[in-house]
């Protein structure tokens, strides 16, 4: 699954909080333009997995290159100006700053002039048009799929190559899950942005990734293209409800 072309390839990735080992040896890849999903229980390894590859938590042992070069030693920041962005789980917007204070932030890890950002803040408002309307308010004002959108464009105003969501869907109610994942699927076709999705909403996630890895106690179980695995009796039966 790892071949030259990779953007992101781990292997044997160990992490760990004192002695609970989160992560047990994983190794898995994502190529450019290709959207993985990471599904799994609560409390299997998926946040721990997107922290670990964006620098948020030292991994114990393994590997994660990125475009080929090691950085599992790297500070956060160069990481994100690499273009590995984390969308983080439960969202973590600025409830203070308004919605365009927030998006803003988002491209403090890049040298930008304004011309540069309010391009960006553009084709943001063109994928989430309900954040344009709410540009001046204030984060904590803003409907959770709201803070959902922001949490994306900020994360977007980096400028990546990947993007890694970590339970987009958690907390929303069913009809603006659509929506989220459809903006989601169209941000990858429109643009070839490479998307790490985690998951606990495994029906959803399997409909729009190319490629899922099933994570249990921190390791991964089952892996293949999501269309095997949607019809996976294991899968059915574990993740999807029968
Ligand atoms: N900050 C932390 N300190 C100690 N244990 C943690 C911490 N974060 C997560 N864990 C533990 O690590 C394991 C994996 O958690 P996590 O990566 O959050 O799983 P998931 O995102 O799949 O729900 C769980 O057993 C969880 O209790
Ligand atoms: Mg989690």
């Amino acid at each position: 699954m790892a071949d030259a072309e990779s953007l992101l390839v781990v292997e044997n990735l160990v992490a760990s909080y004192g002695r609970i080992e989160a992560v047990r040896g994983i190794s898995f890849a994502v190529n450019p333009g290709e959207i993985v999903a990471v599904i799994g229980a609560n409390g299997a390894g998926k946040t721990t997995t997107l922290a670990a590859i964006s620098g948020l938590v030292r991994p114990r042992s393994g590997r994660i290159a990125w475009m080929g070069e090691e950085i599992s030693t790297l500070p956060v920041e160069t990481i994100v100006r690499r273009g590995l962005a984390h969308c983080p789980e439960g969202r973590r917007i600025f409830p203070g700053l308004t919605v365009r204070e927030n998006l803003i932030s988002g491209a403090s890890a890049r040298r930008h002039d304004k011309a540069e950002v309010a391009q960006d803040l553009d084709r943001i408002f063109d994928l989430f048009p309900r954040l344009k309307e709410r540009i001046g308010q204030r984060g904590w004002s803003l409907s959770g799929g709201e803070q959902q959108m922001l949490a994306i464009g900020r994360a977007l105003m980096s400028r990546p190559k990947l993007l890694m969501l970590d339970e987009p869907s958690l907390g929303l109610a069913p009809i603006i899950i659509e929506q989220m994942f459809d903006r989601i699927l169209e941000l990858n076709r429109s643009t070839g942005l490479a998307i790490l999705l985690v998951e606990q909403n495994s029906a959803m996630a399997l409909e729009i990734s190319s490629r899922a890895l099933v994570l249990e106690a921190g390791r991964i179980t089952l892996s293949g293209s999501a269309a095997t695995l949607a019809g996976d009796p294991r899968i059915v039966e574990a993740y999807l409800g029968g």
